[in-house]
């Protein structure tokens, strides 16, 4: 059966208190509504409809981001979850398979969830997720009559017998893609909020004979977020799964809680990771790594072998081969280090490619900007980089070559070569001890008439 996922992404998220939609408030590196995308995208879905309203522009953006054939279809006005969904109407007309409603701001839905609620179309009509609430508070209640359900009242418009009951509605919804939109089309907005509400569809689907049910899943899942201090939650719940599923696929986290993951962090098995180390988007780690304390890695690959801080900077596009050295206070960007480089101390390397075994000394820069753009260094295998040099870019240092410490390199260095760059040093014999003997006379007299 194919399937069509509709995505609701319209609403403000007052609460937020912000300029930025709700949808694209970020957890773990990705906004929510891409984790919500991302769960749906494991059904292999036919088709993705992301209904935006609030900042729709800033939405399809993050939505073409993620999946670049998902499409956008707008809710110019807010007028309820019926009226959101209807919205793609047009878009899945002709379209023959069952459609999965999620919300943008409810992001943990997981895949083997999904799954659950597809396989159990096959015995009803309308799928509705539910589940059972530690706190219900405002949710809409589902009605269960058995194994059918009867009727989901929303809070505002519940009995307080319809109140106590603690199986709730998380929102997803499925059915057939026509049926649901017959079903919303008799919808109407007669309730507390003169809202069209998506859950009134399944009282319409039993008067018209057909059959719903629910599936339930772990209250973890359905969380949504309406506030910051919900946003931080959901996060902290991430990074909890994350870790732990790190763990247990042979990552040593020596402080878990301390240690941030981006939603697509990959870290292989037998590398350590330090207390104190946040990883961005688009990090990759290979195997048997060492990444010490006090890191910071977003959009860059480290290899096999390579130890990387304290204090790091990997910034995007930094390429670390196997046994790569990267020390305390080096930050790489868009810079390839082949196989057994070091880079140890307090350096910085943009735009370059280091060549193997290639020894970087501390205080080593590559001046990669000129104020307007930017520039390569290309530094040769086994060279040696003394201390403080700078490199002026674009330019290279060829293999088995060196440069003397505090050179400024602004010449292309050839093989083998030694290339110095400084000024020479002039010894003027005494003079230290004169100039100190004026100086400390200096100040004495400025005591003096102070006082
Ligand atoms: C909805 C459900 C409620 C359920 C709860 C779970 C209805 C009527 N109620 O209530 O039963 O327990 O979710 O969180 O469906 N949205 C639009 N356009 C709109 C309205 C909403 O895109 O016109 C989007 C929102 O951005 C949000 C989602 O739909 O992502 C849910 O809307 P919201 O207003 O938060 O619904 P609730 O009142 O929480
Ligand atoms: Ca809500």
């Amino acid at each position: 059966m194919s399937i069509a996922l509709i995505i609701l992404a319209a609403g403000k998220g007052t609460r937020m208190k912000s300029d930025l939609p709700k949808v694209l408030h970020e957890i773990a590196g990705a906004p929510m509504l891409v984790h919500a995308m991302k769960s749906g995208a494991t059904l292999e879905p036919e088709k993705t409809i992301v209904v935006a309203g609030h900042g729709a522009e800033h939405v399809s953006k993050a939505s073409a981001g993620y999946d670049e054939t998902a499409e956008v279809v707008l809710q110019t006005e807010q007028l309820g979850t019926a009226h959101a969904v209807g919205q793609a109407k047009d878009t899945l007309a002709g379209f023959a398979g069952d459609a999965l409603v999620l919300y943008g701001d409810t992001p943990f839905i997981s895949p083997e969830t999904l799954s659950r609620m597809i396989d159990a179309r096959a015995g009803h009509d309308v799928i509705v997720l539910g589940f059972e609430a530690a706190d219900p508070g405002r949710y809409g209640r589902l009605l269960m009559q058995g194994d059918s359900l009867s009727k989901i009242v929303e809070f505002k418009d519940a009995t307080d017998e319809e109140r106590a009951i603690t199986l709730c509605n998380s929102g997803v919804i499925c059915a057939k893609s026509d049926v649901l939109f017959d079903l919303i089309d008799a919808v109407g907005n007669d309730n507390a909020s003169g809202e069209y509400y998506l859950t009134d569809i399944v009282e319409i689907a039993q008067q018209k004979g057909l059959s719903a049910t629910s599936v339930t899943c772990d209250e973890s899942e359905t969380l949504g977020v309406n506030s910051r201090v919900q946003l931080a939650e959901a996060d902290a719940i991430f990074q909890t799964k994350a870790r732990h599923a790190l763990m247990e696929s042979g990552v040593t986290l020596h402080a878990p809680d301390t240690v941030y993951l981006s939603h697509d962090t990959h870290i292989g098995p037998d590398t350590i990771v330090e207390p104190n180390v946040v990883f961005g988007p688009a990090v990759t780690i290979e195997n048997g790594a060492h990444i010490r304390a006090f890191s910071h890695l977003e959009g860059c690959h480290v290899s096999r072998g390579a130890v990387v801080g304290p204090y790091a900077r990997l910034r995007p596009g930094a390429e670390l081969a196997e046994f790569t050295k990267v020390g305390n206070f080096v930050e790489i960007k868009n810079a390839v280090i082949d196989e057994n480089a070091k880079v140890n101390h307090l350096t910085y390397v943009g735009d370059a490619h280091v060549g193997a075994r290639a020894n970087i000394g501390a205080g080593t820069a590559t001046c990669n900007y000129d104020g307007v753009m930017k520039h390569h260094t290309e530094i040769g295998a086994d060279s040696f980089i003394g201390s403080g040099t700078l490199l002026v870019a674009p330019v290279s240092v060829g293999s088995n070559a060196m440069t003397g410490s505090g050179s400024v390199i602004t010449q292309s260095v050839p093989d083998d070569a030694l290339a110095i760059g400084r000024a020479r040093q002039a010894n003027k014999p005494g003079l230290a001890v004169k100039l100190f003997d004026m100086l400390k006379k200096k100040k004495l007299d400025k005591q003096k008439g102070e006082a």
